[in-house]
């Protein structure tokens, strides 16, 4: 039957093209991830255990509001068995001028009572979220205290219902023939991206492996990707993303990065193919998948803390100056964190994996969103380290790129200079361990969408930002 003869002349072709592609450097079977022999570093940090009886009166006191809230949620969870979505309903964001005195204190009692959470912002100016039934109220109190704001976003569940709309049929039943169901056409959920990774090694053995280095606090794998050449004296880059739940396009563009070096490894730059890549994408996947399935702006990891109060801030909890400024030891704070440094299993196993190692890593970037910064330590506080010229240069370089492809304009400079203290970050501690080009680069947009930035600005802010990936990758080979 000529269907039958078809089929087998198709096989022998696709046989043909598998045999004829050329094996890159193929990697030895225990090779891929070799690892340190040396013994264990010990953590950088000398911190004596934090427990929960210390006090919380200096910041942010544990407001009754949030614990309630806490606990209807629970309850809904039991009664149900799944778990209601936060609705978001009349909430608005609004952009607030910080320049009169007084203004930051306002704001900072305003969310102590939990009537407002703060999302991005600079030096002069901060963007809240106004929770329904006090818009009124706050509206009084920024007129009495003169301060100036704009209304950015009038009705936040709106955008977020437009934020990210299902797929087409046509783009459904590709998905079904390609092997794996990533697009960068939707903010996926973490099985599309995993098995997008799965895949990914499945096809390109040779150059592409994914291994899980140990599990979020419910369970998830904790999935790391590294492309390489298998050449042994490459230098390594890390590049981690999702640490923030809430922060879609993170993710999004991490993978993004993924695909554009898997798929086209063969025909991409010397530098590029020189160097073993390691991606984790989503470094806090209970957290991401909580904003799918229950509030969409969630940004801690989902590990219990003290009564109701639920969640560590991840980029709080590395070991680099931890429990610092701009970190709070309240477990119901956004910015909580943690109990001790690397108390969390996505961060300690992060770490870990990092610290044993054999992959020189040269580089460390964290995507975060949003406000468009390029970011270099230190976080903890307002200091640089000795080769800070390196790292402006190259961020400025970086931003260049950045601008030329897409035209986004990004800042550059030390975390606390441009911003503020934040210590126990990711980017402090893989300085820390030698790393010498650690960023954190702050994606779009500049506050118009704020973290529920629509689709259509997944393509263009990965491309933009992969133009400045590949300056930081001449840089890295250059060294
Ligand atoms: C801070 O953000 C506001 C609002 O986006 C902007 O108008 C202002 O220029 C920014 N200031 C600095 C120093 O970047
Ligand atoms: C709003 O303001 C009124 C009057 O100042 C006050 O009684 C009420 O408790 C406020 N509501 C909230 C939720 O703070
Ligand atoms: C790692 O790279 C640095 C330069 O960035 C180089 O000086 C060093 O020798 C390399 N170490 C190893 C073990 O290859
Ligand atoms: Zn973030």
């Amino acid at each position: 039957m000529g269907s039958k003869r078809q089929t087998v002349v198709l096989f022998l072709a696709a046989l043909t093209v598998v045999l004829s592609s050329p094996l890159i450097n193929e990697l030895q079977p225990g090779e891929e991830w070799p690892q340190r022999n040396s013994v264990r570093q010990p953590v950088a940090d000398d911190q004596t255990e934090q427990t929960l009886t210390e006090d919380f009166s200096t910041d942010d006191p544990a407001p009754a509001a949030v614990v309630e809230d806490a606990i209807i949620v629970a309850k809904t969870i039991e009664r149900d068995h799944e778990p209601k979505k936060i609705d978001y309903s009349g909430s608005q964001v609004w952009q607030v001028s910080t320049t009169k005195s007084g203004a930051r204190q306002v704001i900072g009692r305003l969310r102590r009572r939990n009537l407002i959470s703060t999302w991005g912002g600079n030096q002069s100016s901060v963007d809240i979220l106004i929770k329904p039934n006090v818009v009124e109220n706050i509206t009084r109190v920024f007129k009495r205290e003169s301060i100036d704001y704009n209304v950015v976003i009038e009705d936040l569940q709106k955008r977020i219902n437009e934020e990210n709309p299902p797929l087409d049929n046509d783009e459904i039943e590709l998905q079904d023939r390609r092997g794996h169901r990533m697009t960068w056409k939707q903010y996926h959920r973490l099985e599309d991206i995993y098995g997008f990774m799965d895949y990914l090694a499945k096809t390109y053995p040779s150059i592409i492996s994914v291994k899980s280095i140990g599990k979020s606090f419910e369970g998830r794998d904790l999935k790391i990707l590294r492309i390489s050449n298998g050449k042994s004296d490459n230098k390594a880059v890390f590049i981690d993303g999702g640490i923030h739940a809430r922060e879609w396009i993170s993710p999004a563009t991490v993978t993004y990065f993924i695909y554009q070096f898997a798929e086209y490894f063969d025909v991409e730059s010397d530098d590029i193919k020189g160097i073993d890549w390691y991606f984790m994408p989503v470094v806090n996947p209970d957290g991401y998948e909580y904003t799918h399935t229950v509030d969409r702006l969630w940004r801690k990891n989902r590990k219990p803390g003290y009564r109701a109060c639920t969640g560590t801030d991840l980029n709080r909890n590395f070991g680099h100056h931890w429990g610092g400024k701009g970190a709070s030891n309240s477990p119901c704070s956004e910015i909580y964190r943690g109990s001790n440094a690397f108390s969390e299993p996505e961060t300690l196993a992060l770490s870990e994996f990092i610290k044993s190692s054999a992959a020189n890593f040269s580089a460390y970037v964290t995507y975060h969103s949003y406000g468009q910064y390029m970011l270099y330590p230190w976080g903890y506080d307002n200091a640089v380290p000795p080769d800070y010229k390196d790292l402006d240069n190259l961020g400025k370089k970086m931003a260049e790129a950045i601008s030329k492809t897409g035209g986004s304009q990004y800042q550059v400079g030390s975390s606390s200079g441009l911003l503020y203290p934040a210590a126990g970050g990711s980017d402090d501690w893989a300085k820390s361990q030698g790393i010498k080009y650690s960023y954190t680069i702050e994606l779009s947009d500049t506050g118009r969408y704020g973290f529920v930035l629509p689709t259509s600005f997944i393509v263009p802010v990965a491309k933009e930002n992969l133009a400045g990936l590949r300056v930081l990758a001449s840089q890295v080979i250059k060294e």
